[in-house]
């Protein structure tokens, strides 16, 4: 089996007297989808936000492509090929597409000055990708669509080369054929290679898009399975009551 992208092992986090993450332990393949499943307070964004760099761990190890690596800031997660997609589209909303694409990471002249000129074409061309339509790049975002939000805030994931991607509720603020946009995007970037954790509420994208698919529930992990191998009954068994299935095997935790 080849190494794993990402291996956490055992991580915990509390906020105060709340044990947001209580020892949980999953990991992410190359062209792996892996859902993240769990009621609304299990602890999915904040085991996330760890990885992301947003939150420091209190506990546990994080591996990436088998090494052991501390990662203590956002840029720190970037710098190991993490991006994230935060369910609230977190962009700054007073500056245009083009200026949130490259946000803390603005390319500069040799003359110290913004390269407007580069970053606008490099931008435009990321954004094409995404959605031919999308061609008012240069008004304040707050001025977008949820759609055209979506793809400056994939756009980050997609021209600095995440190799690992987190995606929080993608679609919460979509419509049909935005979310549909966003489902082709994740097997385009499974195709090259990326490793996805997922986290929705939304079964169809659970069962259209994920290989696998690990369960939280009070910050605690129910249990990781192939997606495949369990039922929609299942999986709502194992959110609502922390059921595990009867004679499903689960994958291995550290593989
Ligand atoms: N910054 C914070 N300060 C204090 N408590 C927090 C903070 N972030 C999360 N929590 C608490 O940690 C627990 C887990 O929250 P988290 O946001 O990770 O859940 P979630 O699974 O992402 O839920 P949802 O599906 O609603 O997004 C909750 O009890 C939440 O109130
Ligand atoms: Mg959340």
């Amino acid at each position: 089996m080849a190494t794993p992208l990402v291996q956490l092992r055992d991580i915990h986090k509390s906020f105060g007297g709340i044990k947001a993450v209580d020892g949980v332990s999953v990991n992410l393949h190359p062209g792996e989808v892996v859902a993240l499943l769990g009621h609304n307070g299990a602890g999915k964004s904040t085991l996330m936000k760890m990885l992301a760099g947003a939150y420091p761990i209190d506990s546990g190890d994080t591996i990436i492509a088998g090494q052991q690596v501390q990662i203590r800031t956002p840029s720190e997660a970037q710098a190991q090929g993490i991006e994230t997609i935060y369910q609230t589209l977190a962009l700054a909303d007073n500056l245009d597409s083009v200026a949130n694409l490259f946000l803390g990471r603005e390319k500069m002249t040799p003359w110290r000055t913004l390269d407007d000129h580069f970053m606008e074409v490099q931008a435009r061309k990321v954004f094409q990708r995404l959605n031919k339509n999308f061609t008012n790049i240069r008004v304040p975002v707050r001025r977008l669509s949820g759609g055209q939000r979506q793809v400056v805030a994939i756009s980050r994931a997609l021209y600095f080369n995440a190799r690992i991607l987190i995606m929080d509720e993608p679609c919460a603020a979509l419509g049909p054929e935005e979310t549909a946009m966003v489902g082709d995007l994740v097997r385009q970037l499974k195709a090259d290679g990326v490793g996805i954790f997922l986290i929705t509420h939304d079964m169809p994208d659970v069962f259209g898009l994920s290989d696998r698919l690990a369960v939280m529930k009070n910050g605690r992990l129910v249990g990781t399975y192939r997606t495949a191998d369990v039922t929609e009954d299942e999986v709502l068994g194992m959110i609502i009551a922390g059921k595990r299935p009867e004679g499903k095997p689960q994958t291995v935790r550290d593989e």
